[in-house]
């Protein structure tokens, strides 16, 4: 039967596929009939990963690779011409805050330190950017492919104590827009760029913000669920669907939009 939201046989390489979000994806890519291409910067988490992802009976390799290195991405990139002949879907998922670009509730901004700005809006900006050139060049080449970019509720309206994954989560959102207008203008509408917006998902880069070592909600976590109308935090795999209905023929008409997967949190006013 031709299922239009399919994507079984699909070359995927998906970034940062060592850790939460991208594991939990590019396990159901498998599970769904992808061909998934691993990437992480991290050996150990890597080869855990491939493991995991072969012993589902899927078709996986583990490519070791810099997000912030236009050599290691392409050396990948001939990796996987080499192996499966095509590129038809590119995941950007290596990013995420970092502890030192986490403002204290008693810090300064103007104390801020510069490197740790610095690390942060570079592995969540151009950790996208770099990627979608060099596989973008593939997809233009081949006129078809599907990007998928990772936003956040830090786009959308201020949270405190994050500044510089605000400002670098924004220029995603920004990215999409301007990525979708340029691929399909240029090489027609046979290349779309689309990103999502989690909402909260406890994970290893937000867990001690939202959840006391004695596992009540901290503060910040009671606001988080007073914002969001279904009163919980999401569970990982509930991206999964929205990432393979985005990357499917079902989303043949959609590009440039950033999808929320957020309980509410977005709509909501709050009051
Ligand atoms: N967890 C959440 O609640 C949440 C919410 C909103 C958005 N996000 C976004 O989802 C994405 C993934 O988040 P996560 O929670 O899975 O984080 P994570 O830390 O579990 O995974 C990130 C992975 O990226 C890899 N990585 C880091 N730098 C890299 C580089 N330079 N090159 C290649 N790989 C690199 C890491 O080794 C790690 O395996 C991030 O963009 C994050 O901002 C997460």
């Amino acid at each position: 039967m031709n299922n239009q939201f399919s994507i079984a046989g699909k070359v995927a390489i998906i970034s940062g596929a060592g850790g939460v979000l991208g594991g939990s994806i590019a396990k159901s890519f498998v599970q769904a009939g992808a061909k998934v291409v691993a990437i992480d910067i991290r050996q150990e988490q890597l080869d855990a990963r491939i493991k995991e992802l072969t012993d589902l009976s899927g078709e996986a390799i583990g490519v070791i690779g810099n997000v912030l290195d236009i050599a290691s991405l392409e050396k990948a990139a001939t990796e996987v011409l080499a192996k499966w002949g095509r590129i038809d879907i590119l995941l950007n998922i290596a990013g995420g805050n970092l502890p030192g670009a986490t403002l204290n509730p008693d810090q300064d901004f103007y104390d801020m330190k510069i490197t740790d700005w610095e690390k942060v809006t570079t592995l969540n900006l151009n950790g996208a950017v770099y990627p979608s050139m060099v596989f973008g060049k593939i997809m233009a080449q081949q006129k078809k492919g599907v990007i998928i970019n990772v936003s956040s509720m830090a786009a959308y309206a201020a949270l405190t104590r994050v500044p510089g994954y605000s400002v670098a989560k924004s220029g995603i959102s920004n990215f999409t827009q301007w990525l979708a207008s340029e691929m399909a203008l240029k090489y027609g509408d046979g290349i779309r760029v689309n990103a999502i917006a989690p909402g909260f998902f406890i994970g290893d880069q937000n867990r001690a913000v939202l959840i006391n070592p004695d596992g009540s909600l901290t503060e910040r976590s009671q606001k988080v669920l007073a914002k969001t109308p279904m009163k919980r935090f999401g569970d990982i795999t509930e991206l999964n669907g929205a990432v393979q209905f985005l990357c499917s023929n079902a989303a043949s008409f959609i590009t440039g939009v950033v999808l929320p997967i957020d309980g509410g949190f977005s709509a909501f006013s709050g009051v």
